[in-house]
Protein backbone atom coordinates (compact mmCIF):
# COMPACT_ATOMS: atom_id res chain seq x y z
CA UNK A 1 0.00 0.00 0.00
CA UNK A 2 1.37 3.73 -0.67
CA UNK A 3 1.24 6.45 1.21
CA UNK A 4 -1.38 8.95 0.28
CA UNK A 5 0.05 12.75 -0.79
CA UNK A 6 -1.44 16.14 -1.05
CA UNK A 7 -1.54 15.34 -5.05
CA UNK A 8 -3.29 12.33 -4.35
CA UNK A 9 -6.01 14.14 -1.89
CA UNK A 10 -7.03 16.89 -3.82
CA UNK A 11 -7.74 14.47 -6.91
CA UNK A 12 -9.77 12.29 -4.37
CA UNK A 13 -12.18 15.43 -3.59
CA UNK A 14 -12.27 16.37 -7.62
CA UNK A 15 -13.27 12.64 -8.19
CA UNK A 16 -15.45 12.52 -5.05
CA UNK A 17 -13.95 10.55 -3.35
CA UNK A 18 -14.14 10.63 0.56
CA UNK A 19 -10.90 11.15 3.04
CA UNK A 20 -10.92 9.18 5.86
CA UNK A 21 -9.00 10.56 9.06
CA UNK A 22 -8.50 9.18 12.33
CA UNK A 23 -6.96 10.73 15.27
CA UNK A 24 -3.70 8.51 17.13
CA UNK A 25 -1.40 9.07 19.75
CA UNK A 26 1.05 5.91 20.00
CA UNK A 27 1.97 2.79 18.49
CA UNK A 28 -0.66 0.21 19.09
CA UNK A 29 -3.65 3.22 17.81
CA UNK A 30 -2.00 3.47 15.14
CA UNK A 31 -0.51 0.28 14.05
CA UNK A 32 -4.65 -0.83 14.35
CA UNK A 33 -5.50 2.42 12.41
CA UNK A 34 -3.30 1.90 9.44
CA UNK A 35 -4.45 -1.80 9.34
CA UNK A 36 -7.70 -0.79 9.28
CA UNK A 37 -7.08 1.15 6.21
CA UNK A 38 -7.24 4.38 7.45
CA UNK A 39 -6.37 7.48 4.64
CA UNK A 40 -4.63 9.50 7.09
CA UNK A 41 -3.67 9.96 10.63
CA UNK A 42 -4.09 12.75 13.09
CA UNK A 43 -1.63 13.10 15.82
CA UNK A 44 -3.90 15.92 17.74
CA UNK A 45 -3.46 17.53 20.64
CA UNK A 46 -6.75 16.26 21.51
CA UNK A 47 -4.43 13.83 23.24
CA UNK A 48 -4.28 16.16 26.10
CA UNK A 49 -8.38 15.38 26.55
CA UNK A 50 -8.28 11.70 25.64
CA UNK A 51 -4.49 10.60 26.50
CA UNK A 52 -3.15 13.15 29.06
CA UNK A 53 -6.25 13.96 31.04
CA UNK A 54 -6.57 17.59 30.79
CA UNK A 55 -9.55 19.49 30.87
CA UNK A 56 -8.68 21.40 27.21
CA UNK A 57 -5.91 21.46 24.80
CA UNK A 58 -3.82 24.34 25.88
CA UNK A 59 -1.67 22.33 28.44
CA UNK A 60 -0.34 20.21 25.25
CA UNK A 61 3.79 21.23 24.60
CA UNK A 62 5.79 20.55 21.50
CA UNK A 63 7.68 17.91 23.54
CA UNK A 64 4.57 16.41 23.99
CA UNK A 65 3.47 16.07 20.27
CA UNK A 66 7.48 15.10 19.37
CA UNK A 67 6.80 11.99 21.68
CA UNK A 68 3.61 11.23 20.48
CA UNK A 69 4.47 11.96 16.62
CA UNK A 70 6.77 9.56 16.71
CA UNK A 71 5.44 6.22 18.72
CA UNK A 72 2.69 7.05 15.94
CA UNK A 73 5.03 7.13 12.68
CA UNK A 74 6.54 4.16 14.12
CA UNK A 75 3.47 2.54 14.38
CA UNK A 76 2.12 3.54 10.80
CA UNK A 77 4.45 3.37 8.20
CA UNK A 78 2.80 3.83 5.02
CA UNK A 79 -0.58 6.11 6.11
CA UNK A 80 0.20 9.77 5.71
CA UNK A 81 0.50 11.51 9.11
CA UNK A 82 -0.39 14.87 10.26
CA UNK A 83 0.73 16.55 13.60
CA UNK A 84 -0.98 19.15 15.40
CA UNK A 85 1.10 22.42 16.59
CA UNK A 86 0.61 23.01 19.95
CA UNK A 87 -1.10 26.24 21.29
CA UNK A 88 1.61 28.77 21.19
CA UNK A 89 3.58 27.59 19.28
CA UNK A 90 2.83 29.11 16.23
CA UNK A 91 2.06 32.99 16.79
CA UNK A 92 5.98 34.34 17.71
CA UNK A 93 7.84 35.16 15.07
CA UNK A 94 8.87 32.56 12.13
CA UNK A 95 11.79 31.39 13.51
CA UNK A 96 10.15 30.26 16.64
CA UNK A 97 7.58 28.42 14.29
CA UNK A 98 9.66 27.25 11.65
CA UNK A 99 11.71 25.40 14.97
CA UNK A 100 8.41 23.62 15.91
CA UNK A 101 7.79 22.31 12.70
CA UNK A 102 11.30 21.23 12.54
CA UNK A 103 10.86 19.21 15.35
CA UNK A 104 7.35 17.60 14.34
CA UNK A 105 8.90 16.77 10.77
CA UNK A 106 12.49 15.56 11.55
CA UNK A 107 11.69 14.34 15.26
CA UNK A 108 8.27 13.52 15.06
CA UNK A 109 8.34 11.99 11.44
CA UNK A 110 5.27 13.64 9.55
CA UNK A 111 4.61 14.29 6.91
CA UNK A 112 2.67 17.68 7.44
CA UNK A 113 1.34 19.85 10.12
CA UNK A 114 -2.38 21.59 11.48
CA UNK A 115 -2.28 24.80 12.60
CA UNK A 116 -5.96 26.47 14.09
CA UNK A 117 -7.06 30.02 13.07
CA UNK A 118 -8.08 31.89 10.23
CA UNK A 119 -6.75 35.07 8.77
CA UNK A 120 -4.60 35.85 11.29
CA UNK A 121 -2.21 32.92 10.67
CA UNK A 122 -1.90 32.68 6.82
CA UNK A 123 1.32 34.32 6.55
CA UNK A 124 2.82 32.08 8.76
CA UNK A 125 0.49 29.04 6.59
CA UNK A 126 2.28 30.61 3.67
CA UNK A 127 6.15 30.63 5.37
CA UNK A 128 6.00 27.10 6.50
CA UNK A 129 4.47 25.97 3.24
CA UNK A 130 7.43 27.79 1.57
CA UNK A 131 9.93 26.22 3.57
CA UNK A 132 8.55 22.42 2.16
CA UNK A 133 6.07 21.41 4.92
CA UNK A 134 2.18 20.86 3.77
CA UNK A 135 -0.20 22.62 6.52
CA UNK A 136 -3.81 21.91 7.49
CA UNK A 137 -5.95 24.61 8.37
CA UNK A 138 -8.71 24.25 11.10
CA UNK A 139 -11.54 26.37 11.57
CA UNK A 140 -14.87 26.46 13.07
CA UNK A 141 -14.63 25.25 16.33
CA UNK A 142 -10.65 25.61 17.45
CA UNK A 143 -10.58 24.52 20.92
CA UNK A 144 -7.19 26.30 21.63
CA UNK A 145 -9.16 29.32 21.35
CA UNK A 146 -11.51 28.08 23.91
CA UNK A 147 -10.93 30.69 26.69
CA UNK A 148 -11.56 33.61 23.98
CA UNK A 149 -14.84 31.35 22.12
CA UNK A 150 -16.06 31.13 25.42
CA UNK A 151 -17.01 27.47 25.60
CA UNK A 152 -16.88 24.59 22.93
CA UNK A 153 -19.91 25.88 20.77
CA UNK A 154 -21.28 25.32 16.87
CA UNK A 155 -19.75 28.12 14.42
CA UNK A 156 -21.55 29.20 11.67
CA UNK A 157 -25.32 29.45 13.13
CA UNK A 158 -26.23 33.25 11.27
CA UNK A 159 -24.95 34.97 8.46
CA UNK A 160 -22.40 37.03 9.58
CA UNK A 161 -21.03 33.50 11.52
CA UNK A 162 -21.37 31.76 8.21
CA UNK A 163 -19.34 35.13 5.89
CA UNK A 164 -16.55 35.06 8.60
CA UNK A 165 -15.82 31.23 7.91
CA UNK A 166 -16.12 31.49 4.45
CA UNK A 167 -13.97 33.97 3.95
CA UNK A 168 -11.22 32.13 6.64
CA UNK A 169 -11.61 29.26 3.99
CA UNK A 170 -10.79 31.49 1.14
CA UNK A 171 -7.87 32.97 2.74
CA UNK A 172 -5.96 29.63 3.92
CA UNK A 173 -6.81 28.09 0.75
CA UNK A 174 -5.05 31.33 -1.15
CA UNK A 175 -2.41 30.65 1.54
CA UNK A 176 -1.17 27.29 0.91
CA UNK A 177 -3.23 24.90 2.35
CA UNK A 178 -3.48 21.41 1.64
CA UNK A 179 -7.16 21.06 2.78
CA UNK A 180 -9.12 22.29 5.77
CA UNK A 181 -10.61 20.69 9.02
CA UNK A 182 -14.15 22.40 9.55
CA UNK A 183 -14.73 21.41 13.74
CA UNK A 184 -18.06 22.20 14.92
CA UNK A 185 -19.78 24.40 11.97
CA UNK A 186 -23.42 23.75 10.96
CA UNK A 187 -23.95 21.51 7.99
CA UNK A 188 -25.49 24.25 5.18
CA UNK A 189 -22.16 26.26 5.93
CA UNK A 190 -19.92 23.72 5.90
CA UNK A 191 -21.44 22.20 2.44
CA UNK A 192 -20.77 25.71 1.00
CA UNK A 193 -16.99 26.06 1.85
CA UNK A 194 -16.48 22.22 0.33
CA UNK A 195 -18.23 23.92 -2.89
CA UNK A 196 -16.09 27.23 -2.36
CA UNK A 197 -12.53 25.41 -2.38
CA UNK A 198 -10.46 23.16 -4.78
CA UNK A 199 -8.79 21.59 -1.21
CA UNK A 200 -10.04 18.98 0.70
CA UNK A 201 -12.40 19.82 3.51
CA UNK A 202 -12.12 17.27 6.38
CA UNK A 203 -15.51 17.69 9.21
CA UNK A 204 -16.10 17.01 12.88
CA UNK A 205 -19.56 17.77 13.65
CA UNK A 206 -19.51 19.87 10.16
CA UNK A 207 -22.03 17.51 8.39
CA UNK A 208 -22.15 15.14 5.55
CA UNK A 209 -21.37 17.04 2.61
CA UNK A 210 -17.77 17.74 3.84
CA UNK A 211 -15.15 16.11 1.59
CA UNK A 212 -13.43 13.63 4.14
CA UNK A 213 -14.54 12.93 8.42
CA UNK A 214 -12.11 13.24 11.04
CA UNK A 215 -12.70 11.41 14.70
CA UNK A 216 -11.12 11.02 17.83
CA UNK A 217 -9.95 7.41 18.56
CA UNK A 218 -10.87 7.15 21.94
CA UNK A 219 -14.62 8.57 20.58
CA UNK A 220 -14.84 6.45 18.21
CA UNK A 221 -14.24 3.44 20.37
CA UNK A 222 -15.73 4.67 23.47
CA UNK A 223 -12.48 3.91 24.87
CA UNK A 224 -12.19 6.21 28.18
CA UNK A 225 -13.41 9.05 26.20
CA UNK A 226 -14.89 12.06 28.24
CA UNK A 227 -16.68 12.99 24.92
CA UNK A 228 -18.15 9.84 23.34
CA UNK A 229 -21.38 10.72 24.06
CA UNK A 230 -21.98 13.76 21.90
CA UNK A 231 -24.10 14.18 19.11
CA UNK A 232 -21.44 14.02 16.31
CA UNK A 233 -19.50 11.22 17.39
CA UNK A 234 -20.76 7.36 16.40
CA UNK A 235 -19.44 4.70 18.76
CA UNK A 236 -18.21 1.78 16.19
CA UNK A 237 -17.33 -0.15 19.09
CA UNK A 238 -17.05 -0.38 22.80
CA UNK A 239 -13.36 -0.96 23.91
CA UNK A 240 -13.27 0.80 26.88
CA UNK A 241 -16.08 -1.97 28.41
CA UNK A 242 -13.60 -5.01 26.76
CA UNK A 243 -11.09 -3.64 28.85
CA UNK A 244 -12.60 -2.89 31.77
CA UNK A 245 -14.34 -6.78 31.94
CA UNK A 246 -10.53 -7.89 30.70
CA UNK A 247 -9.15 -6.51 33.96
CA UNK A 248 -11.93 -7.23 36.38
CA UNK A 249 -11.82 -11.17 35.01
CA UNK A 250 -8.01 -10.96 35.61
CA UNK A 251 -8.09 -9.11 39.64
CA UNK A 252 -11.03 -11.91 40.03
CA UNK A 253 -8.63 -14.63 39.07
CA UNK A 254 -5.85 -13.68 40.62
CA UNK A 255 -7.79 -13.25 44.16
CA UNK A 256 -9.39 -16.27 43.68
CA UNK A 257 -6.32 -18.31 42.72
CA UNK A 258 -7.42 -19.83 39.34
CA UNK A 259 -4.72 -17.49 37.51
CA UNK A 260 -2.21 -18.36 36.71
CA UNK A 261 -3.27 -21.67 36.48
CA UNK A 262 -1.43 -25.29 35.24
CA UNK A 263 -0.69 -24.20 31.44
CA UNK A 264 0.79 -20.84 32.41
CA UNK A 265 3.56 -22.35 34.44
CA UNK A 266 7.19 -23.15 33.96
CA UNK A 267 8.51 -26.71 35.76
CA UNK A 268 12.16 -27.46 36.87
CA UNK A 269 13.72 -31.09 36.60
CA UNK A 270 12.34 -33.69 39.00
CA UNK A 271 15.60 -33.65 41.01
CA UNK A 272 15.83 -30.30 41.55
CA UNK A 273 13.25 -31.02 44.44
CA UNK A 274 15.02 -33.40 46.00
CA UNK A 275 17.80 -30.55 46.64
CA UNK A 276 16.09 -28.13 47.42
CA UNK A 277 14.35 -29.81 50.22
CA UNK A 278 17.36 -32.09 50.85
CA UNK A 279 15.29 -35.42 50.68
O1 LIG B 1 -6.78 17.35 18.11
C1 LIG B 1 -7.67 16.83 17.40
O2 LIG B 1 -8.08 15.67 17.60
C2 LIG B 1 -8.24 17.62 16.32
C3 LIG B 1 -9.41 17.03 15.57
C4 LIG B 1 -10.62 17.13 16.40
C5 LIG B 1 -9.58 17.67 14.25
O3 LIG B 1 -7.76 18.70 16.07
NA1 LIG C 1 -6.33 19.52 17.62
Amino acid sequence: KHALNIVKMKKMKADGVPLSMLTAYDYPSALLAEEAGIDLILVGDSLGNVVLGYDTTLPVTIEDMVYHTRSVTRGARNTFIVADMPFMTYHGGIDETLRSVRRLMQEGRAHAVKMEGGVEICSTVSAVVSAGVPVLGHIGLTPQSVNMIGGYRIQGKDAKDAQRLMDEAKALEAAGVFGIVLELVTEEVAEAISKAVSIPTIGIGAGRYCDGQVLVFHDLLRYASPYRDKRFVKTYADVGTLIREGISSYVQEVKERSFPAESHVFNADEHVLDSLYGA
